[in-house]
């Protein structure tokens, strides 16, 4: 039977934290589904068709069996209808705990069939956020180290920067 896991988040924008979790993740199962989340409460800055063009760039080179698409409503009726058996999440720090516990005993009150599985992040991207990258994108401080060429060149021009703001 091919296992099948779901890794989904807003991804706003993919960073090198997500590139590993998601590598890793396409060792353990025979297929991972990258799912962005289209509707969740975070505002975004980059559009759905805006976040899959980075991810597909970035992300799925060498990994034939990671999917990308996009979701609509609860992560357990997206996982069911994808025939996914698990929930890959990254855990970052102990601050992630919390919310992340929260997260996977809901999804697992909403379906007992559902795990998740958490992957611990490598100390060198424990630090890292979307939205802490964005703030240091948007005040013109150096972001190379933490995502790829393309998502530094997508946020430069989201946030105008070198252009001169007023
Ligand atoms: N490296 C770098 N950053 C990481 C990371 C890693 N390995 N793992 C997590 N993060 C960061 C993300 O960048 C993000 O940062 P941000 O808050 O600054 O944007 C944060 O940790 C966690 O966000 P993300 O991974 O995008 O997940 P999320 O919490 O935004 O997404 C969903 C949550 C979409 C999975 C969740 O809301 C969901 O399932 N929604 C569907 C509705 C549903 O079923 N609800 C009930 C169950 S919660």
């Amino acid at each position: 039977m091919t296992k099948i896991a779901v890794y989904p988040g807003t991804f706003d924008p993919v960073t090198f934290g997500h590139m590993h979790i998601i590598k890793r993740a396409a060792r353990l199962f025979d297929k991972v589904i990258m799912a962005v989340a289209a509707d969740n409460y975070k505002k975004t800055i980059f559009t759905v068709e805006e976040r899959l063009h980075l991810i597909r760039e970035c992300c799925l080179d060498g990994l034939p069996n990671v999917e990308l698409d996009v979701f609509n409503g609860l992560l357990v009726d997206y996982l069911h209808k994808k025939g996914a058996v698990a929930i890959i999440r990254g855990l970052r720090a102990v601050s992630d705990f919390e919310y992340e516990m929260q997260m996977a005993s809901i999804n697992r009150h909403l379906d007992q069939r559902v795990e998740t599985i958490f992957l611990m992040t490598d100390a060198e991207y424990s630090f890292i956020s979307s939205s802490i990258i964005k703030n240091v994108a948007e005040l013109g401080g150096d972001i190379e180290q933490f995502v790829p060429g393309i998502v530094v060149e997508a946020l430069r021009k989201k946030y105008k920067v070198g252009e001169g703001r007023e």
